[in-house]
């Protein structure tokens, strides 16, 4: 049964939680009445999205614009979630900025634009999020949103490869600091995922749908609702002995030989 609004026990920050994936983790957690903290940049679609999932769910979504490069900014940020109920249990590192270059077009503000939201925006939020247990004397659970890139080599890709590399490299160091305070950590890695952005990409012939799925065994993209769950699984008790886990996510893909 749904919980009505203002009841929830539990708080999660998802970064990028208006659109894509991030979208679908903030509905899935609040489904499961989890109440969710939104951190984006375009506050006008998080208002609308937070309100929308609010309708459906009856779980208290709030909005928190954020520029994940700033860290003054995801500081703030804690500072706001923690206000509504003294403790946040969950950080989803969703955010991520993507340049499809290969090395030689790369510019090198790209690059390090790259670096700074994908690894150097995570590692401070999961610094101001165990600080904050740690303050509280309670337990959480970060999650990583990653991406099969960081195992797969595609051209075209090669900030964006490097950064989900780091990026689980930080989800097994974080893991190993903190399990001792309570603090699990693991990555999802999908792949190629049905959003907006991959569908629009898909209309402009940046992707091609037949070629994407040819090398995928279940030959088809994943959901959003899928990768959502997963998060959800990973935050939940169930889940309570894993840790420092990159899980791919991307329908055999990255265990293929078929190109
Ligand atoms: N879609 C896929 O096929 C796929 C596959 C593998 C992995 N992933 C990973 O899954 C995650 C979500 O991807 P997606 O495709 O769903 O992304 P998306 O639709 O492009 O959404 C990205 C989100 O990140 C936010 N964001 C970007 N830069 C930001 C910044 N500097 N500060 C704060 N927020 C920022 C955006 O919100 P604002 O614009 O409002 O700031 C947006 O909500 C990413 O980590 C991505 O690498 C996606």
């Amino acid at each position: 049964m749904l919980k009505p609004l203002g009841i929830s026990a539990k708080l999660a920050i998802v970064t990028g939680g208006s659109k894509g994936i991030g979208h679908a983790c903030t509905y899935e957690l609040a489904r499961r009445g989890i109440e969710v903290v939104i951190a984006a940049r375009d506050v006008v679609t998080a208002k609308a999205v937070a309100q929308d999932i609010e309708t459906h769910t009856h779980t208290p979504i709030h909005v928190f614009q954020l520029e994940l490069t700033e860290p003054s900014q995801c500081k703030l940020l804690f500072e706001y979630a923690a206000h509504f109920k003294g403790h946040i249990d969950y950080l989803i590192n969703n955010a991520a900025h993507f340049a499809p270059n290969d090395t030689l077009s790369l510019d090198e503000e790209e690059w390090l634009k790259t670096l700074r939201v994908n690894v150097f925006g995570p590692y401070i939020c999961a610094k101001e999020f165990v600080r904050l247990a740690r303050a509280k004397g309670r337990e959480g659970t970060i999650v990583n949103i990653s991406s099969t890139s960081s195992k797969l080599q595609i051209s075209n890709r090669v900030a964006y490869s490097a950064s989900k590399a780091a990026l689980d490299s930080l989800t097994r160091s974080f893991a190993n600091e903190w399990a001792n305070y309570g603090i699990r950590v693991n990555s999802v890695a999908p792949g190629h995922t049905n959003t907006e952005g991959i569908k629009a990409s898909i209309q402009d012939g940046f992707l091609h749908l037949d070629e994407i799925t040819k090398p995928i065994p279940m030959k088809r993209l994943a959901e959003p609702n899928e990768i959502a769950e997963l998060v959800a699984f990973l935050c939940s008790d169930d889940a309570r002995y894993i840790t420092g886990q990159t899980i791919f996510i991307d329908g055999g893909r990255t265990n293929s030989w078929i190109w």
